[in-house]
């Protein structure tokens, strides 16, 4: 029995789009920050009266389409045919666009990699998380991580060694579990959108431009380029042949909010991800500042404060 814990991680340059559905290799690279608050709780247990995985969501057990998704994640590790019992659980809301399936494919992989005694690196094992949730390969790692695109053998997760003073104040719009997946919708805009090539295009200008602003701890910069970047990600939603947006009224309220904000001064910039909710990126000082008119719009339970966590582990 092997237990792992694994914390969500919020895109400040997004990945949006695979160029290889099987293998899951993303069009551009990503850049994200591992979030302390928000993780998963995985045990895995090798069973031999089982005849089929067993998976355990939150204290529900899963219907056969989510236990044979993960059954053929579980095969990339699996020795002598041997099924295994999956219990996971989150701290936060499930499918809901603050990134379950990036902190429950890390945690998830971290533990059949100690189960199953693989024994890869992280670095190896971003490999093959990859193709249980793209943004999980930057789960596996705190702090600032990429997620570099290229071909099955080259594209993995690493962390970025800065370390600095950054917030993400979480405005919980809606937890409920979304109607269109992240894995739909960006594979639908692929197909679709009349914007996806001028996406591809930004972002790629966006991930080298961020990678200097983190290097050189430039909060406004890191600010600046990922909101313009979650931006572009929902526009290329708007341009396709059915336009599509997650946004809600209270969503647009807080970036508003978050202009407000930021012309009386206070240190205040938004991302967003397949869902409502809007994830405000500030530092310790002006944190409190932030809260204090969020809380005008958003009730307290909705508002969760995130630094920066650690990558996954075994407990
Ligand atoms: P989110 O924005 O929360 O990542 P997605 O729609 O991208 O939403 O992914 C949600 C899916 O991820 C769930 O439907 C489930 O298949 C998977 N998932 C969520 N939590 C876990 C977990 N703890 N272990 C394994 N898979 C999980
Ligand atoms: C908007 O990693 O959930 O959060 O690889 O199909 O599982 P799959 O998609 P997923 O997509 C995440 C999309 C995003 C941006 C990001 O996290 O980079």
């Amino acid at each position: 029995m092997t237990t792992a814990k694994a914390h969500a991680n919020i895109a400040l340059i997004k990945y949006w789009g695979k160029k290889d559905e099987s293998l899951f290799l993303p069009f551009t690279s990503s850049l994200s920050l591992t979030l302390d608050p928000l993780y998963t709780i995985t045990t895995v247990s090798k069973d031999s009266t089982l005849t089929k995985d067993l998976f355990v969501l939150n204290g529900v057990t899963q219907n056969s389409q989510e236990t044979e998704k993960i059954s053929k994640f579980v095969d990339y590790f699996r020795k002598n045919n041997q099924f295994v019992r999956i219990e996971s659980s989150n701290s936060f809301a499930t499918a809901a666009g603050l990134a379950s399936s990036a902190s429950g494919y890390a945690a998830l992989s971290k533990a059949l990699n100690q189960e199953f005694e693989w024994r890869y690196t992280d670095l190896e094992l971003s490999r093959i998380t990859r193709k249980g949730s793209g943004s999980a390969t930057r789960s596996l790692f705190g702090g600032f991580a990429v997620w570099q695109t290229g071909d099955d053998e080259s594209s993995f997760g690493y962390s970025l060694p800065t370390q600095m003073d950054i917030v993400m104040v979480i405005a919980v719009v809606d937890d409920q579990k979304k109607s269109h997946s992240s894995r739909s919708m960006m594979k639908r805009t692929v197909q679709e959108s009349a914007y996806f090539e001028a996406w591809v295009q930004q972002s790629e200008r966006d991930f080298s431009d961020m990678l200097i602003a983190v290097t050189e701890r430039d909060l406004r910069r890191i600010g600046l380029i990922a909101e313009r970047n979650a931006m572009m990600m929902h526009a290329t939603l708007l341009a396709n042949q059915t336009p599509f947006f997650y946004l809600q009224p209270k969503s647009l309220e807080i970036i508003q909010l978050v202009q407000q904000l930021r012309e009386q001064g206070i240190v205040a910039y938004y991302t967003m991800d397949a869902g409502p909710n809007v994830k405000i990126i500030t530092n310790s000082t002006d944190q409190a500042k932030v809260i204090e008119q969020l809380s005008e719009i958003l009730n307290q339970d909705n508002i969760i404060i995130a630094k920066p966590g650690p990558g996954a582990s075994i407990l």
